[in-house]
């Protein structure tokens, strides 16, 4: 048995779920008028509301125990002292230093030649080859050299100007780049190659496939204008053909998913400029304060954290749902997916043995009202437990519509609450909605850097906490390597070069099929 299911916390917790499993927070809340302030916290502007839980004092005070046997004080203290806890990899893990008031000189530098770079794009001194102003960015990159920038960009389109537009193309698809380009002119556009191996396929794809399309009306000798990267892999970015000044470093101290902060928010530094970039720095860094020193019973990550655990292992629950009422978070869950998923989904332990819990949940989530008139009706008459965060802001946006803004919130809040309270109609079976649901409500003051930052940096630390609580390194991602080698070998199948024999009987008969088609195009 690995060592937390023998943590005396665990037993404590086990037996204490029994006790508590079936007790309804509409009761709870009855018998204690101050269970909703009570159970708050804040932190970095952003305030936590986790009494629609299904917790009880105790259960507090066990899930702090848990933190406290698992030693989560001294793994914080190691993260940001820059131990290496990624240990499968040996490395630090330092997205914290990107954004500390003081950061290490090569950050600061980096952050120096960013600035300076954004600055020349937004005010046109720096153009293209024939002296046209650089009026589309195109950030080419995958998962986290992705993800960050382009939920940050659509999340603060109100700080962007008209001019650059920024762009994202992820997919090895053609037809995402495609598409991207319909529109765009290779003379004012400028391409990122944001990958911090500078070794990933679908991003060295669209590389080459938009120095085709630059090509076609920009000298050979003249590309470079219109190109910049993003890489801890200086070299390889190099021998693609770009400038050593226009290389920005990454490095291997920094995951893919926590990058948003480095260099690989190159792109959304054009986009929102360097003065708003610092404030989501300052946002995040005052998260990052919180965590470092607030206690376990009141640290927002630390609590959301335990939380999850105690919902995963003690009640099964498979699934997690975030869920922003707010459209500008439309790519809010999906830069959580890979945050949570690639960073907790995860089998063994440190040490390499198979944990006998379940870690990671899978998690999901789109915008409200949306969800509502979607997927809602499982979420309150379903058979599965499922915790939600509700994302809320409380302030409406600059001209924007305050009704339309109340309509909005009413909705956050009554979902919520309907999910806690539920609705009895024995008479009518499919009126009636057992309730009991939890889930967590964050508010943030409104959508602007500094707000996104901390948002951004509680749920990065939430992932820290579950994997020290789940004795998992949260900091690799050895499960992506298989697939990525099986397409490599599959492409001379495809391409009818290999024989299909070293294959599996369905994808030998898929390729006989793909084969067919790719023939009669
Ligand atoms: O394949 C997974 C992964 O390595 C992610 O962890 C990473 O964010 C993404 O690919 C992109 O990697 P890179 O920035 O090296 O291109």
């Amino acid at each position: 048995m690995s060592l937390l299911t023998r943590t005396e916390s665990w037993h404590r917790l086990t037996e204490h779920h029994a006790r508590v499993a079936n007790l309804r927070m509409r009761d709870q809340f009855a018998a204690d008028g101050e269970r909703g302030q009570r159970y708050s916290v804040e932190a970095a502007g952003l305030y936590l509301d986790y009494s629609k839980h299904r917790i009880t004092d105790e259960t507090l005070q066990l899930l702090a125990g848990l933190a406290r046997e698992r030693d989560l004080a001294s793994w914080i203290a190691r993260m940001f002292a820059g131990h290496p806890i990624n240990n499968s990899e040996q490395r630090a893990v330092l997205h914290v230093a990107l954004r500390a008031a003081s950061p290490p000189t090569e950050v600061g530098e980096a952050l120096g030649r960013m600035r300076a770079f954004a600055r020349a794009i937004r005010n046109g001194t720096l153009t293209g080859a024939s002296g046209e102003r650089i009026s589309d960015v195109v950030n080419l990159g995958i998962g986290g050299s992705d993800l960050g920038p382009r939920m940050a960009v659509r999340a603060l389109r109100r700080f962007c100007p008209d001019l650059p537009r920024v762009h994202f193309v992820a997919n090895v698809d053609p037809e995402d780049l495609n598409a991207t380009l319909a529109d765009l002119r290779p003379e004012s556009t400028l391409f990122i190659i944001a990958s911090k191996t500078f070794t990933t396929a679908e991003t060295l794809m669209n590389a080459q496939r938009a120095r085709t399309w630059l090509g076609t009306r920009i000298a050979e000798t003249h590309l470079g204008r219109h190109y910049a990267a993003i890489s801890t892999n200086l070299a390889a970015a190099g021998s693609f053909g770009i400038a050593e000044d226009r290389i920005f470093p990454m490095w291997d101290w920094v995951g893919g998913r926590f990058s948003l902060w480095s260099a690989v928010g190159l792109a959304l530094m054009i986009a929102i400029g360097p003065e708003a970039f610092d404030e989501l720095l300052a946002g995040a860094r005052s998260m990052d304060e919180h965590f470092r020193t607030a206690p376990v019973e009141s640290n927002m990550p630390a609590l959301l954290g335990l939380l999850g655990v105690w919902y995963t292992d003690f009640y099964g629950a498979r699934t997690h749902a975030v869920l922003p009422y707010a459209q500008d978070l439309l790519l809010f869950p999906d830069h959580l997916q890979q945050l949570e998923m690639e960073s907790n989904g995860k089998r063994v332990d440190r040490d390499g043995e198979a944990v006998d819990y379940l870690t990671a949940p899978v998690l999901w989530g789109s915008v409200g009202t949306n969800g509502q008139h979607a997927f809602h009706q499982l979420l309150h008459q379903g058979t599965q437990l499922v915790p939600a965060d509700f994302i809320i802001v409380r302030a409406c946006a600059e001209h924007g519509d305050v009704e339309a803004h109340r309509m909005l919130l009413a909705n956050a809040l009554a979902q919520s609450a309907a999910l806690m309270m539920g609705h009895d109609d024995m008479a009518q079976p499919y009126r009636h909605y057992p309730g009991n649901q939890p889930s967590s409500t964050i508010v943030l003051p409104r959508i602007d850097p500094y707000s996104l930052g901390a948002l951004v940096a509680l749920y990065e630390h939430k992932v820290y906490v579950q994997g020290i609580m789940w004795g998992v390194n949260s900091f690799d991602q050895w499960g992506v390597e298989l697939g990525k080698g099986i397409a490599r070998s599959l492409l001379p199948v495809l391409a009818g070069q290999a024989p299909v024999t070293e294959l599996d009987g369905s994808t030998q008969t898929l390729i006989g099929r793909l084969r067919i088609a790719a023939e009669n195009g």
